[in-house]
């Protein structure tokens, strides 16, 4: 049995640009906070990349790297909107690559859910606040047309930057809330022009960007977007949505599909929004790309809730997915991919203990992961058994980088 499974997850996969991935398991987008107040590396994210490039994964894909200095999803993210770090993405890519893994990074604007610079107003499809607290301070402001053309060359420009940069491909973020997935969504898109109104125009920026990185790196270098399988919320981007955006995305030529859920107000990829309390605690989207491979051989990677290696192995051996995404376990156990692929099913610390408010058992979560995260950078093994305190170290954390980012060095 083990045989079976080490063999179909060490299969190699070669994606419609002509790009070969070494074996079939990734790790999955997780925003590192590690960089410096104006958005450039650190020595410390390169050391994260050094051991996560040594994990076994086939394809690391980086934390969500911000395309405009005046929107970040977190303090501490990378900015790359202009050259000025180009010697640090390429020292951040070559540690990454020293294990022959592909590396691509993860492109994101997080439009109203920005949390800094708190000098500048968060931008939206339209002037709608979020509802969760936290995420609602300032209210947005309606991009106008002219501002979504400026926002696709950004996209195209960072893409350019980080293939310049030494990294192997690009994944667009429109997951989880961010600024594409809001334009996606019924509830926070209420255009009435060529960006919003039906479910054609509210897809249209996502079409517009990967043709636009598309154009800019060239047809032989991976682009895979993130795509909800839907957002979990009353009258929001449902699976019916998601079938379409996903057709649409490959006929528009990506190298691969990586599927996920939720956002802020409801956490579903990592398992806590509302109505997955009775499904399998495996492979949370699983049904969603079952649904979807019957309609495409578009490669499809699935994240969140994997854990079991058989179940990973027959979901890619019966041809349901490609490629298997793993987030928070490779930061309790940082070469995960590699003892998968042993033969072996390494144990995981049961996660932070939930508080049935959903947001802040989301939020628990990053930060609970994100704490392990900060701990292999420092060469310190993850803890064996977190706490309390580790969530109160972490608060304290973000807590004092925002404030540090309540402006951005220009
Ligand atoms: C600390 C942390 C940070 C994350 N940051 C990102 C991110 O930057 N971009 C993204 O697409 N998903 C992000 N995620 C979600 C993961 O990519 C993944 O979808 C989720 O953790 C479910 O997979 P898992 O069950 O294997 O952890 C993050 C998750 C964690 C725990």
């Amino acid at each position: 049995m083990t045989d079976t499974v080490t063999t179909t997850l060490a299969t190699t996969l070669q994606l419609p640009c002509g790009a070969v991935l070494p074996n079939r398991i990734a790790k999955a987008a997780m925003s590192e906070q590690l960089a410096q107040r104006d958005g450039t590396t650190t020595d410390k994210l390169h050391r994260l990349y050094a051991v996560w490039g040594r994990s076994g994964a086939g394809l690391l894909i980086t934390g969500n790297v911000m395309i405009d200095r005046d929107a970040l999803t977190e303090p501490g993210n990378v900015i790359l909107d202009d050259a000025r770090d180009l010697d640090g993405i390429r020292a951040w890519a070559g540690a990454a690559k020293e294990g022959g893994a592909q590396v691509w990074m993860q492109i994101n604007h997080p439009g109203k859910v920005a949390v800094a610079p708190f000098d500048k107003r968060p931008v939206a499809p339209t002037a709608i606040r979020s509802t969760v607290p936290g995420y609602n301070i300032r209210k947005p402001r309606t991009l106008t047309a002219g501002d979504i053309d400026v926002l696709i060359g950004r996209f195209a420009r960072t893409a350019e930057l980080a293939m310049a940069g030494g990294f192997d491909g690009v994944q667009i973020h429109a997951a989880h809330g961010y600024l594409l997935s809001q334009f996606l969504s019924p509830l926070s898109n209420h255009r009435e022009d060529a960006w919003g109104g039906d479910p054609e125009r509210r897809m249209r920026l996502l079409l517009d960007v990967v043709s636009a990185v598309r154009g800019t790196i060239g047809s032989d270098q991976p682009i895979a977007v993130k795509l909800n399988s839907r957002d979990f919320t009353h009258g929001g981007f449902g699976t019916g949505d998601a079938l379409e955006v996903a057709l649409a995305l490959a006929a528009a030529g990506i190298d691969l599909l990586e599927i996920s859920g939720g956002g802020y107000e409801a956490p579903a990829m990592t398992g806590v929004a509302r109505g997955q309390e009775d499904r399998p605690h495996e492979a949370y989207f699983a049904e969603f790309a079952e649904q979807l491979r019957a309609h495409t051989d578009l490669p499809i990677m699935l994240t969140g809730g994997l854990r079991t290696p058989a179940h990973m192995s027959t979901l890619v051996s019966n041809g349901t997915v490609d490629v298997i995404g793993l987030g928070r376990p490779m930061t309790f156990v940082p070469n995960y991919p590699a003892r998968i692929l042993a033969g072996e099913r390494p144990t995981l610390p049961r996660g932070p203990r939930r508080t049935g408010y959903r947001p802040l058992d989301g939020y628990l979560e990053l930060a609970w992961h994100n704490a392990q995260i900060h701990r292999i950078t420092a060469g310190k093994t993850p803890q064996r058994h977190p706490g309390a305190h580790t969530i109160a170290r972490a608060a304290t954390r973000l807590t004092k980088a925002a404030a540090r980012q309540a402006t951005i060095p220009r």
